[in-house]
């Protein structure tokens, strides 16, 4: 039997209706839509406003298109892997309340957390246990309502970020098609560049850490910003290497969405002079932090063909970040 390999058999996506645009921002902080456009490349976002819905309730939508799409049977699920940094709750996994949503009565669930690039370590998560044999269909969910940890009030952060939700099944191929190789790496320098400081072991809740407003999402763009342009373009040409792939070779590059100016350094690193292979849906989501990448997966799948090349990037909080290489297994 030919060796297994995991690839991506269906997407699914899901945005919240109410749009957040620059220009509504002007009247919270003190920014301009100029500026925001110069500096970040974003013109909107998606907001979940209901005060009652969750997390859960984007992941659910992803899902549920991602179902629809493929004529997927749930009950068929194996496992659900939910990446996230905005659980509905700190215990219950999020995961576990997705998959009795979605009728994934015969699948176990659990969230992983690893800030932006919760998403692409889910699917290296995923890949391995197909490769392994060992299940046969799972589900991973990038999710994330990132409303709910942000300050409105904190132009630094207020302007990037949005809410949103992707998935994508991973099941076992037999054509060489799907997964061919990661690069993932973490190192704590970060820490400190992008975080919430409270609400954790370390610093619980108290008055005062709602006083001083640290249950919100802080961050040090300079620093983050250093860090992304050159850790993300490194792993990004480390795996063309070391699977002798030219720019050529490359048909997309699916870059996590947390700044145009990062995404445009990684493609040039690249040497991806073409633009079009460059997947950017920033301007009108923002960085929806796990969504990120199944939401450009979803965007752009009736372009893939079959057999297509594409690099996936990341780089997020922590610090973590990394690199796929995955062979598109199906035309749309
Ligand atoms: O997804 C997780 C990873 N996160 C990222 O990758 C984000 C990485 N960082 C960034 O994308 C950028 O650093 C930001 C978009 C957050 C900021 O852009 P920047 O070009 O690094 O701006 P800056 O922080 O260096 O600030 C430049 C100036 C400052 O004013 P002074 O000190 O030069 O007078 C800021 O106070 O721009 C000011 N500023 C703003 N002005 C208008 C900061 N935020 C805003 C704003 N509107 N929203």
């Amino acid at each position: 039997m030919n060796k297994i390999t995991a690839a991506i058999t269906a997407v699914g996506a899901y945005v919240p209706e109410d749009v957040l645009t620059n220009k509504m921002l002007e009247e919270l902080v003190d920014t301009t839509d100029e500026w925001i456009t110069a500096r970040t490349g974003i013109k909107e976002r998606r907001i979940l406003k209901d005060p009652t819905k969750g997390t859960s309730y984007l992941a659910i939508q992803a899902a549920k298109d991602l179902i629809r799409k493929s004529n997927l049977d749930p009950a068929e699920i194996d496992l659900i892997i939910l990446g996230t940094v905005t659980p509905d709750m700190p215990v219950a996994a999020t995961g576990v309340h997705v998959a009795s949503e979605i009728g994934a009565v015969n699948a176990f669930s659990y969230d992983l957390q690893a800030a932006c690039s919760s998403f692409l370590y889910g699917m290296s998560t995923g890949a391995a246990y197909i490769e392994s044999g060992r299940y046969k269909k799972v589900l991973v969910i990038g999710a994330d309502k990132m409303s709910s940890i942000i300050d409105y009030s904190d132009r630094t952060t207020c302007i990037i970020f949005g809410d949103g939700a992707g998935a994508v099944l991973m099941e076992p191929n037999y054509e060489g098609l799907g997964l061919q190789d990661e690069i993932l790496r973490s190192d704590s320098i970060g820490r400190h560049s992008l975080k919430i400081a409270a609400g954790g072991s370390l610093m619980p809740t108290s008055e005062e850490t709602i006083a001083k407003k640290l249950h919100s999402v802080q961050q040090d763009g300079k620093t983050v910003f250093k860090f992304a342009v050159s850790n993300m373009a490194d792993v990004s040409a480390e795996i063309m290497e070391r699977n002798n792939l030219t720019n050529e070779d490359i048909n997309w590059l699916v870059a996590h969405q947390a700044n145009k100016r990062i995404i445009d350094a990684t493609a040039n690193r690249m040497n991806l002079n073409d633009e079009s292979k460059v997947l950017m849906n920033i301007q009108r989501y923002g960085n929806t932090t796990a969504a990120t990448l199944p939401l450009l997966l979803s965007d752009y799948e009736k372009q893939f063909k079959k057999g297509d090349n594409l690099i996936f990037a990341s780089f997020g909080g922590g610090f973590t970040w990394g690199a796929a290489y995955l062979k598109w297994a199906y035309n749309s």
